[in-house]
């Protein structure tokens, strides 16, 4: 079967390369080989695979040979619509672009459905990690109740080196830039947004509706600092973004968050820049999905592994998607979780407003001091609702004349502490 590539950055060369390296494999699997008919780029020329390149999308679109195309060029225009295009025409399109997915991944999906191919995604979440499939097929009899992620190799880095080094946020970012880990503009990655995508292509997986990440509660890692590792380290906790899905019955509820999780969540000991991915379905219980969440050859992987699947479903559409109709996500006041509470002073005289504002009557008072600093302590609060926490917030700050420096979510089981 003949193939297209549409953008041959990092991703798109490494589909080319994965396929050279795997061919025989691949072959074996398909009972076919893939050729690499065209590579769509802007480029003027390329190293390997020139005389493929070409810089008129309209020649893809209109060869009849080519059953696959692999769309790798990242943003939403002009990506959507040469995906849709190809679609009509009855082409399989596999994409890597989790901006696309989210944004227009249910109208694709639809065409898709109409000309009886297949539109692919694997590699839009966890980079190689199979967590589309896993959902789509594994989980096909579950109820699943919750999907929490490390979803971001970038942040997880970041965090991980805070963590290790005990530095800032701003000095580990420059770190991370320096070593080609973090991206000039950081932004996608350490204010959420990448997360946030992620995490809404798991909810609608999930939902088997439509959902926008522009309703999910997004916090990125910028307010991390190295006092929060510093509690988490008494604690016996890690911090890390955490993209978050639930479902209650026909309610959903999503964030984007960095939480202090405890030792005996499977995510506590992912690191550096790898992915964990933990599916909580009713009857099978907890999985964990561990492995590569970016870079070239694991991202290929994905698509390649997608690319086998279009081959095997050729002619009829294989339903891994959502529908058109859209949920609506919970407010972000709704969820619960306990905090950690960095609050201004000493801990002396201050028991029964704490109480009141974040602890129950039967619950210790054990206020949480770091060595050597008597100008802030903190509590951890017994679970409550966000939107009960800031209101509680607000009249513990107005009562005491104390400032809340900084909070943090905690997600752990109570045994832990
Ligand atoms: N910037 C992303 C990450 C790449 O760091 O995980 C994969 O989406």
């Amino acid at each position: 079967m003949k193939l297209a590539i549409m953008g041959y950055g990092v991703i798109g060369s490494g589909v080319a390369e994965v396929l050279k390296i795997n061919q025989d494999q691949i072959m074996k699997k398909v009972g076919e080989p893939i050729e690499l008919k065209y590579i769509l780029d802007q480029k003027k020329t390329l190293p390997e695979n020139g005389e493929c390149l070409i810089h008129d999308f309209s020649v893809i679109e209109k060869d009849p040979e080519v059953a696959l195309v692999v769309e790798t060029m990242g943003g939403i225009h002009p990506a959507y619509e040469y995906i849709k295009s190809c679609l009509e025409k009855g082409k399989h399109v596999i994409s890597s672009n989790k901006a696309v997915v989210d944004a227009c991944g249910s109208k694709l999906i639809r065409t898709a459905r109409e000309h009886d191919c297949n539109f692919y995604f694997e590699a839009s979440v966890g980079g190689g990690i199979p967590v589309i499939r896993t959902l789509y097929h594994n989980y096909a009899g579950e109820e699943v109740t919750e999907i929490t992620g490390i979803l971001n190799g970038t942040t997880n880095f970041i965090l991980s080196q805070m963590k290790k080094k005990g530095a800032g946020f701003s000095e580990t970012l420059r770190e991370a830039q320096q070593l080609g880990y973090a991206e000039r503009d950081p932004s996608a990655d350490v204010d959420g947004f990448d997360t946030s995508r992620k995490t809404a292509i798991l909810l609608s997986m999930t939902s088997g509706n439509r959902c926008r990440h522009e309703d999910i509660y997004t916090e990125g890692i910028r307010n991390v600092s190295a006092i929060d590792f510093e509690y988490a380290e008494k604690l016996g906790m890690n911090i890390r973004l955490l993209g978050s899905v639930q479902a209650v019955e026909d309610r959903y509820f999503a964030y984007v968050a960095p939480l202090m999780i405890g030792s005996s969540d499977p995510l506590y000991p992912v690191d550096g820049v790898f992915n964990g991915i933990r599916i909580v379905g009713n009857c099978l219980g907890t999985t964990m999905l561990y492995g590569m969440g970016a870079g070239k050859l694991p991202t290929a992987s994905a698509v390649v592994s997608d690319i086998i699947a279009a081959v095997r479903h050729r002619g009829h559409f294989q339903g891994i998607g959502w529908s058109e109709k859209m949920i609506e996500i919970e407010p972000m006041g709704s969820n619960a979780f306990r905090y950690l509470a960095r609050i201004e002073g000493t801990p002396e005289g201050l028991e029964e407003a704490l109480r009141e504002a974040f602890l129950e009557e039967e619950t210790a008072f054990r206020p949480i001091r770091l060595n050597g600093r008597s100008d802030e302590f903190a509590v951890l609060t017994d679970i409550l609702f966000e939107e009960d926490f800031l209101a509680n917030l607000k009249d513990f700050e107005e009562k005491t004349g104390r400032r809340i420096f900084h909070f943090i979510r905690v997600k752990c089981g109570d045994h832990e502490i």
